[in-house]
């Protein structure tokens, strides 16, 4: 799933031929719309657990975006399944980092920096057997 033309691009002449693969074109802040896309429907059965990765994607929405999207997608899959995601965050992070991402991608999308007490929260309630697994990637100023 993804929102960029060249990327979709580049991912359906990748997968074209190869089984067990859709490309989704939507935004993720949409995402009802990706949840019923018929060609997620036709690959990925969510009656059984599955695994849902938003790969350094949920800094690029405002922070009731970001969470109304991880709720979306996790609340549309079954027991058992897994979250992977990977955010920008403000801590330990220079403001003066977050401040020149903002002016390199102004004019094509926001970049929110948020707490990462704010990601840690997306998978607490996500049921008794969860577990959570993470790892933190400091990046330099
Ligand atoms: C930093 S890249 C990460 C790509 C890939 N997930 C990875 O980890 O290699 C961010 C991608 O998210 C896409 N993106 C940004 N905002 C989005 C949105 N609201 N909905 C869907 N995709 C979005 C961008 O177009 C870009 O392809």
């Amino acid at each position: 799933m993804g929102n960029d033309s060249v990327v979709l691009g580049h991912a359906r002449a990748l997968l074209a031929d190869g089984p067990g693969a859709a490309v989704v074109a939507g935004d993720m802040r949409r995402h009802g719309a990706i949840l019923g896309s018929p060609d997620l429907r036709g690959l990925i059965d969510l009656s059984l657990p599955v695994c849902v990765i938003l790969a350094s994607v949920l800094h690029f929405a405002t922070a009731p975006e970001a969470d109304a999207a991880v709720a979306a997608f996790t609340g549309a899959v079954a027991p058992g399944s897994y979250l992977i995601c990977s955010a920008g965050t403000s801590t330990g992070t220079s403001p003066a980092l977050i401040t020149r991402l903002q002016a390199i991608y102004e004019g094509t999308t926001m970049v929110t920096g948020r707490p990462e007490a704010e990601i840690a929260d997306y998978f607490d309630g996500l049921g008794s057997g969860a577990t959570r697994a993470d790892r933190r990637m400091g990046l330099a100023a």
